[in-house]
């Protein structure tokens, strides 16, 4: 099997072509990239419930706590008055009959603890009728992991005082993994808690999990898409994300559920199902999104609800013409004055007093998630009126529209058609068309020349896409190789059609293992350790290996792929390397020899990174490295070895 690289370059790849998509899907922030290990931390979740047009929620406050100790428990009361913030109400109100109890978290499954880290525990009190003092522990079965001692600041007897706020730091003696994280009186009495927080004082920013920062920086992120999906939209217009609530101090931000909480229910659960708690406590708030995007290096690219919830999963709107829909356009624009205005301006005051004086340089902002035109939805006249209200104040912001939830259907067609029309009249329209494709991996092999013949006008952002070989929730089988070998296949036609899909983002991104509502998922993690899988060694290798230029190969792509291989040639500025990425879709090993033209003139040696194995080989948190790249060098330049279902990168020295 052979190819010849011409030293013609064919496209410019932009470097912010492979990014990110963020999700608070499958307890991707709570629990996961939000650094907080206690759950329900401010009393406030709810339980929710209910299908199409008809979601409720019920109180349950207490959800994730219960008291502690032995014998006779304490009291817990979850009640609302004199709050630390009115924007969430509820707090315990702790009675203890006696010396030692106290009340735990159960904090997911349970505190995950390492030996001589250290963990910054913070909470309000407020006492009456206490003289005592507080001890704060994490322990399981009568162990005690680690343990401070905190000293009330005490009301004049028989009256409340106001709100405290106390820090500790916990210093882990051992590793804990399954604790409690508990807080005990040391006599009787009563007290209120609120805000009751534990993190890990290495988190990046005081925010982030720093594994899984670790992680998303490893991907080189040319930008970062949030927060959704379809949280942006909700289930119901009372839970869409208003990134208004998600900002200034967390105490004053208002928890609300999450819409991944009713994925799943029906008549035979009862309209409720197994993640039924999942909340969002908005910790990991617009603020943090921005400042994770400095921290990895990725453009921001919020994404705005339109006034329509979920369109799968509800009817509810609120209409163009009515002037309740004039909030949503100026959501957009003190959106863009939060990031970019002067700490002058009213939202530019709110981001310079969070800390961030500078700029957080927005670009590029998502007019709705997944939406498509109906008669109802309307769609389209959504888009113009946030094109219009957004240009006239902020004509550079590049906007992204949307093709709705595929790629096959006449929604597809018709939101294309409307946007080339509409582009065609009136410059900057629309910057690029987000599409999603979930498909089975045979879609993907079949579809590497998708792009190809896509008209040039418009750009494309493919915004969420995966090769789906199995699907469901919390399965990490879903994440195959075979379904990374499909995806890396389809990306070297986005290579080399960079010149029109200029953003591209696998979907969903995290997933906390035994609370994933989806899958495949990029990377899977619980509380103790993080999991690359071969989508994600995809990811990395692609974005590594970018390349500036593509090289043109002259339709020779369409015949390898007639023979299972699947190739892309890209040349990088910087180093003057040849970058050859090729996918061996086949059962056995095939020899690929690679002609350079003389202007290329290859003097070797070559660095080989390579993904082999079983189709069906996965990585897990229980195994997290059965897939993983494997490096070498060779002296030859002329020819790559492809072993049986692999991805390989030849960077060629020149
Ligand atoms: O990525 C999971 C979901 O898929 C997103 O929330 C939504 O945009 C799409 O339907």
């Amino acid at each position: 099997m052979q190819f010849s690289i011409s030293d013609q370059k064919g496209v410019h790849i932009p470097e912010e072509l492979f990014g990110l998509f963020f999700e608070d899907i499958n307890y991707a922030a709570d629990g996961g990239l939000y650094a907080e290990q206690i759950e329900n931390r401010s009393f406030e979740f709810l339980d929710c419930y209910g299908d199409r047009g008809d979601y409720y929620a019920v109180p349950d406050y207490g959800y994730a706590w219960s008291p502690f100790g032995e014998g006779e428990p304490g009291k817990m009361q979850y009640v609302t008055g004199s709050p630390v913030d009115p924007k969430n109400p509820h707090y315990l109100r702790f009675t203890a009959a006696k010396a030692g109890q106290g009340f735990c978290n159960r904090a997911y499954r349970g505190i995950f603890l390492e030996k001589g880290k250290k963990y910054r525990v913070s909470f309000y009190a407020r006492t009456a009728s206490y003289r005592g003092n507080l001890t704060v522990s994490v322990q399981k079965d009568g162990r005690v992991f680690a343990s401070a001692a905190v000293a009330c600041v005490l009301a004049p007897e028989g009256t409340w005082q106001k709100w405290n706020r106390y820090e500790t730091v916990l210093t882990a003696e051992e590793d804990a993994e399954g604790a409690a994280f508990v807080i005990a009186l040391d006599r009787a009495g009563t007290v209120e808690f609120d805000f009751v927080s534990m993190m890990p004082c290495d988190a990046v920013d005081g925010v982030f999990r720093r594994d899984l920062v670790e992680m998303l920086r490893g991907l080189k992120p040319g930008f970062l898409r949030f927060p959704g999906g379809c949280i942006v939209e909700g289930n119901t217009m009372e839970n869409r994300y208003r990134w208004k609530e998600s900002v200034g101090r967390p105490e004053g931000r208002r928890a609300n559920f999450n819409r991944w909480a009713v994925h799943e229910t029906s008549a035979e659960n009862g309209w409720h199902a197994q993640y039924a708690h999942y909340n969002q406590t908005l910790g990991l708030g617009f603020y943090e999104y921005f400042l994770l995007c400095e921290r990895i290096g990725a453009r921001p690219l919020p994404v705005l609800n339109v006034g329509l919830a979920c369109q799968y999963q509800s009817f509810e709107r609120v209409e163009v013409e009515d002037p309740a829909f004039d909030e949503f356009l100026q959501d957009a624009l003190d959106l863009i004055e939060f990031a970019n205005g002067s700490p002058d301006s009213p939202w530019g005051k709110v981001r310079a007093e969070m800390g961030h004086p500078e700029p957080f340089g927005l670009t590029m902002v998502g007019i709705g998630n997944e939406q498509w035109q109906t008669e109802e939805s309307d769609f389209f006249a959504r888009y113009e009126a946030f094109e219009r209200a957004i240009h006239e104040k902020y004509p550079q912001i590049r906007l992204i529209g949307s093709a709705g939830p595929d790629v096959v259907s006449p929604r597809h067609t018709m939101a294309w058609d409307f946007y080339r029309k509409k582009a065609a009249q009136k410059e900057n329209f629309c910057h690029a068309v987000d599409e999603h494709y979930y498909m089975e991996p045979e879609w993907f092999f079949d579809h590497a020349d998708f792009y190809d013949g896509y008209p040039r006008e418009v750009k494309v952002f493919a915004g969420e896409y995966a090769a789906h070989p199995q699907k469901g929730m919390n399965n990490p089988r879903a994440n195959n190789l075979e379904g990374a070998l499909a995806e890396a296949a389809f990306l070297t036609g986005v290579e080399r059609n960079s010149d029109v899909v200029i953003l591209a983002s696998y979907a969903p991104l995290l997933a906390r293992a035994g609370y994933a509502q989806w899958s495949p998922d990029l990377i899977w993690f619980d509380e103790k350790t993080v999991c690359a899988t071969p989508s994600y060694w995809v990811q990395k290798l692609y974005a590594q290996n970018r390349g500036d230029w593509t090289l043109r190969l002259d339709g020779q792509e369409k015949e390898l792929a007639g023979e299972g291989i699947f190739v892309s040639a890209s040349l990088c500025r910087e180093s003057g390397e040849v970058i050859v990425k090729a996918v061996n879709r086949n059962p056995e090993e095939k020899e690929l020899k690679i002609a350079l033209a003389e202007g290329l003139s290859a003097k070797g040696p070559v660095r080989i990174q390579e993904l082999s194995g079983r189709p069906e080989a996965f990585n897990s948190v229980e195994d997290p490295n059965r897939v993983r790249v494997s490096e070498r060098m060779q002296e030859e330049t002329d020819s790559l070895k492809l072993p049986a279902h692999s991805f390989v990168v030849a960077r060629i020295s020149r």
